[in-house]
């Protein structure tokens, strides 16, 4: 990444992001420091409508002070990071073997239908974004997905249905 015109991370988010990230930092011993990113990405990608970008990756990896690279492998590999902007409410439905297996085909075509989008697309309204995700380690809730940190399991029609309308109500 280049390494001009880059913005401190002090510049790019509140001073209770930096107080988050320092706080991430001394969990860490020094040499271990490097630790501290996912905490910080997560930071930075809440302060920043739920989506991180290549200033803020390399803002991060430099107040850890590690090479800007070590933030985008680790942005790119876990998939609760968002890359690009997403909506309101990320619906990361997990379509790994156990939830393959117990349906997460019908799931994600229920939610294709409902919302008019694909995995990997927002809604006009930028409400829902569907993401296809790998195991989250709910397998015995197959299947399942995750929204806003809460895991839905054993999902069907009717399920995910009121999770929808829930979310979409004018009320969140
Ligand atoms: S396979 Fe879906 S949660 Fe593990």
């Amino acid at each position: 990444m280049a390494e001009q015109n880059k913005q401190p991370l002090i510049d790019l988010v509140s001073a209770k992001g930096i107080a988050e990230m320092d706080a991430w930092l001394a969990k860490y011993p020094k040499k271990g420091k490097r630790s501290a990113v996912m905490g910080g990405l997560m930071m930075a990608q809440l302060e920043n409508n739920n989506h991180l970008t290549p200033e803020l990756m390399d803002a991060v990896a430099d107040y850890i002070g590690i090479p800007h690279m070590a933030a985008y492998e680790v942005a790119t590999f876990y998939s609760m990071y968002n890359l690009e902007p997403v909506g309101k409410y990320v619906i990361n439905v997990c379509t790994n073997i156990s939830c393959s297996l117990r349906g997460s085909d019908e799931v994600l075509a229920h939610l294709k239908d409902r919302l008019g989008i694909e995995p990997g697309e927002t809604t006009d309204d930028k409400q829902f974004t569907i993401k296809s995700v790998e195991c989250l380690g709910a397998c015995a809730g197959a299947p399942m997905f995750e929204v806003d940190r809460v895991y839905h399991e054993n999902l069907d029609k009717e399920k995910i249905n009121s999770i929808i309308d829930r979310l979409a109500s004018p009320a969140n």
